[in-house]
């Protein structure tokens, strides 16, 4: 911990989690502690969502955003495992492409779609670097539960909307801004944390760090404005039959009746 650090709330799921400190933001330092927490702990302890699912109480099957993505180029950011990169191939995607900042990850996602009898050019590097994907090529790039790992919004967004061709679509989800200043426990929510809040911070899980700042919904639309995207569609609410299936008494389920937890945007470049 530096001398500037400060304690402060982190929230997952329901919960607040013990072991958060403020932090100043250096890009390499947080590219060095992200890749290392996702090399050696991967989606163990938080657990990887992957397509049909955009968050825990959404999914593609009942929001239906992509359509029919057959005969084309997809692009993935963040691509953890590779299973969402599956799910279009198995779509009859005609390209699908990935970047990730984990080696281990990417290694994962090669044997996962080398196991499905799927191909896919995958890169290991930050979303936020030039890494040789082509520009003005791909129908859809999408992310799931990837893009707010960036330590650079809009300079991101930009990069994704030079690899869509004219009219390409980008669609990601990341956590919902409100659902990280509310804990839930025992029927009472309790807002934890400012909403306006964008500091970095980092955050020991399973004995790993990882670094991040939670950014409000205005710093994703207006990043997303500035890049030349146009929002066709939002998703926040979560799903009433994923919500049931967690169970009576779940403190996350409750949770996400009374507020976002997650949201997914669908964007077009203009
Ligand atoms: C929560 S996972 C999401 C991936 C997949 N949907 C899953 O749940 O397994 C986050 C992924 O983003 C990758 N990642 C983190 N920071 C990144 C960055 N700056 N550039 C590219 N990938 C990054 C991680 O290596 C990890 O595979």
């Amino acid at each position: 911990m530096d001398e500037k650090s400060v304690y402060r709330t982190n929230i997952i799921g329901a919960r607040e989690v013990e072991g958060t400190v403020t932090v100043d933001m250096d890009k390499n330092t947080v590219y060095k502690t992200n890749s290392f927490y996702w090399n050696t702990k991967g989606s163990d302890f938080l657990g990887a969502i992957v397509l049909p699912f955009y968050g825990a109480f959404v999914s593609e099957e009942k929001c239906q955003l992509f359509g029919d993505v057959s005969g084309k180029k997809m692009l993935e950011i963040g691509c953890g495992n590779g299973q969402s990169l599956q799910y279009h191939g198995e779509r009859k995607a005609k390209e699908l492409w990935a970047v990730d900042i984990s080696e281990q990850q990417i290694e994962k996602a090669a044997q996962h779609l080398k196991a499905c009898d799927l191909s896919a050019k995958l890169i290991c590097a930050p979303m936020e670097e030039e890494c040789g994907i082509p520009l003005d090529y791909f129908d859809f790039v999408y992310s799931i539960y990837a893009i707010g790992w960036t330590t650079d919004l809009e300079g991101t967004f930009c990069r994704i909307a030079s690899y869509l061709k004219k009219d390409g679509v980008f669609i990601f989800s990341w956590s919902h801004p409100i659902h990280k200043c509310v804990v839930a426990e025992h029927d009472i929510l309790t807002f934890k944390k400012c909403y306006f809040d964008e500091s970095w911070y980092s955050v020991t899980l399973d004995g790993g760090a990882l670094t991040l700042s939670d950014r409000k919904l205005s710093t994703y639309v207006n990043a997303l404005a500035k890049a030349g995207f146009v929002i066709e569609e939002m998703i926040e609410q979560s799903d009433e039959d994923l919500m049931e299936s967690m169970g009576e008494n779940n403190d996350f389920a409750e949770k996400a009746k009374m507020l976002p937890v997650t949201f997914v945007m669908k964007t077009r470049k203009r």
